[in-house]
């Protein structure tokens, strides 16, 4: 018996040292040029039994994965906004537009890059479910719009 709870506890240790669950339910914009996979949120255990991630305020949330682009950019910009009442409103405002900041520059077109979002949830977000839709795209003057962006979808309930 004492073993038996020792290693539950281990494996609770060893679940929570890795919180990044692997993120399948998510699909692509309409305008969008890029291939995306490998999404990994943390905290989402939620992901598990395929169920949407559950965030809690006051939490510093993860949001990772790699991506393909058909594009490439030396002055890539980013935004993540929470879609609701068919609206786009950014997820956080102040979270800097640089895409440099989460992936590294410059973004090479047909390479697979890595990219990783770390932002706190304020304690009073409103809770409730959002549809979050990530975009980059290009900046650079000659940058076609929709042949030079990325931009997929993923429900969230703030909890
Ligand atoms: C969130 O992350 C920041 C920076 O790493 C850290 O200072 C802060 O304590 C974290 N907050 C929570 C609630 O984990």
């Amino acid at each position: 018996m004492a073993i038996f709870v020792l290693t539950v506890v281990g494996l609770m240790f060893a679940a929570s040292a890795v919180n990044a669950e692997q993120v399948k339910d998510f699909r692509m914009c309409r305008s969008t040029n890029c291939v995306v996979y490998d999404l990994f949120i943390d905290p989402c255990p939620e992901a598990l039994d395929n169920k949407v991630c559950e965030l809690p305020q006051a939490t510093n949330v993860s949001i990772a994965f790699k991506y393909k682009p058909k594009f490439g950019s030396n002055l890539p910009k980013t935004r993540l906004y929470a879609q609701i009442f068919m609206l786009d409103l950014p997820f956080i405002l102040q979270m800097d537009t640089n895409a440099c900041l989460y992936t590294s520059c410059p973004v090479v077109k047909d390479t697979e890059q890595n990219w990783l979002y770390n932002v706190f949830l304020p304690k009073n977000y409103p809770r409730t479910g959002y549809t979050f839709m990530f975009k980059f795209w290009d900046t650079e003057p000659n940058a076609h719009s929709d042949d030079a962006q990325c931009c997929f979808k993923f429900d969230v309930r703030i909890v």
